[in-house]
């Protein structure tokens, strides 16, 4: 029997809390922009009994995610997508963010698409930050989910002059990671394979520590503070819901989003932390 791979982008602590709960007696081929990063997670992960290996790939090239996909097919058959790669507001300019957490993973759900193994299974992770901006209008949304990928950032709601600041910059990011993944869906299906996204909210990771310490601050405590769950969120609950989308319980479900947040959004239209 072929080996069944898992491929997993983002050596971050979210990648790592689904990959440790879905990664069980596969291959795991870690990607990270940061070498180190994704080194230092593959020791973690082998020395607790898992095969990972790690491997440099930057999400913003479609040449460096073609590369890691044939590495991988070497190890196996992909039968799972982890995308847990990105930047955050506090930590990239507008155009990075655009390049990495759009773009990027416009392109990886399109390549990873055309190899998924049938019956195979993938998830992104978006952010409650699309679920916070505004309604688009059907026709951006449209944009977002179905432009090639190649002119994905030429589309006139991409352009500087109309992204305010990175925060914005990374909500249209993960709104259209959330359309993206809906259209994808539509051809994974073609090959009996299933892909979903998942809105964290604010989740305790070294990237939502950078957001803490950095200019929004006081903003995102403010945000868990006056949550329902009145705390944020871990990474091994964002697994709780990667586990259902993942495993054969999640079948019916693909093209879908899923929001964990502690209630941050519901609070921030309809409660406290209405602005
Ligand atoms: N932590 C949160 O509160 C939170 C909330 C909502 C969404 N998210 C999203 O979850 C995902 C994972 O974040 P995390 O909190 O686990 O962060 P993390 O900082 O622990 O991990 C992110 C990883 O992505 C890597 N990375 C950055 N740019 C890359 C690139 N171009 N190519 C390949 N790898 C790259 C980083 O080196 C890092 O190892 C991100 O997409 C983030 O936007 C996080």
């Amino acid at each position: 029997m072929k080996q069944q791979v898992m491929l997993w982008a983002g050596a971050g602590q979210i990648g790592m809390a689904i990959a440790r709960r879905m990664g069980y007696g596969k291959k795991i081929l870690v990607g990270d922009k940061k070498l180190e990063n994704a080194q230092a997670i593959a020791k973690i992960m082998n020395d607790a009994g898992y095969d990972v290996t790690a491997t440099e790939m930057d999400l913003s090239s479609r040449e460096s995610i073609q590369k890691m996909i044939a590495q991988a097919q070497e190890m196996g058959e992909i039968t799972m997508l982890v995308n847990a790669a990105g930047v955050s507001p506090s930590q990239a300019p507008i155009q990075a963010i655009l390049k990495v957490d759009l773009y990027g993973t416009a392109v990886l759900l399109e390549e990873v698409g055309k190899v998924i193994a049938p019956g195979g299974v993938g998830v992104t992770i978006s952010s409650q930050s699309g679920h916070r901006m505004p309604a688009l209008t059907p026709e951006e949304d449209e944009q977002l989910a179905c432009t090639p990928a190649e002119h994905l950032l030429e589309l006139p709601l991409l352009q500087p002059e109309n992204i305010r600041d990175t925060l914005h910059a990374y909500q249209l990011a993960k709104r259209c990671n959330e359309k993206r993944v809906m259209a994808e869906s539509v051809k994974w299906g073609e090959r009996s394979a299933r892909i979903n996204s998942i809105s964290p909210g604010i989740i305790v990771t070294p990237l939502a520590i950078d957001e803490f310490n950095g200019p929004r601050g006081d903003f995102y405590k403010n945000m868990f503070a006056k949550c329902p769950a009145g705390r944020p969120g871990t990474a091994d609950e964002v697994a709780n819901v990667a586990e259902l989308l993942m495993s054969d319980k999640g079948a019916f479900i693909t093209g879908a989003d899923f929001l964990i947040d502690g209630g941050a959004t519901a609070s921030y239209f309809y409660g406290p932390l209405k602005p």
